[in-house]
């Protein structure tokens, strides 16, 4: 979870062309746990929301800021949140508004449950 984790503040420091902002959010709601990670970043276009999980899928836009990368982050980041019982999401409004990306858990079950 922590390489999962990291995966996500690292993009969210790299694809931003102003200073970044990053706020992370932990809800635990008994049943699920949710993460929230917003950045103010570049943001994601609706038509790449979904494909951004996908096996060395990179968005390849001239807005996009010039930094490396192999496309495998969130691929890798879907899986382990996979093999954890959970999901990943993202929603952005568009070019520059930024992006949350949403992790939801199964919560443990505590031994009175
Ligand atoms: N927070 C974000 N804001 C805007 N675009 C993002 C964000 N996170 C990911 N993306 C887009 O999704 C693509 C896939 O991200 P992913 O982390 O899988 O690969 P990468 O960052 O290109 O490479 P790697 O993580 O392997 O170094 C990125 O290339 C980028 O275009
Ligand atoms: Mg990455």
């Amino acid at each position: 979870m922590q390489i999962a984790i990291d995966n996500l503040i690292s993009n969210a420091i790299k694809y931003s062309n102003k200073e970044p902002s990053i706020n992370i959010s932990v809800k635990d709601n008994r049943k699920k746990i949710i993460i929230n990670i917003s950045d103010n970043g570049v943001g994601i276009p609706q038509q790449y929301q979904k494909k951004i999980f996908n096996k060395f899928f990179r968005i390849d836009l001239n807005y996009m800021p010039n930094v490396k990368g192999t496309g495998l982050g969130l691929y890798w980041t879907k899986e382990i949140i996979k093999q954890h019982y959970g999901s990943i999401s993202v929603h952005s409004e568009g070019l520059n508004k930024g992006s949350t990306f949403t992790i939801e858990l199964p919560a443990a079950k505590t031994k009175e449950e």
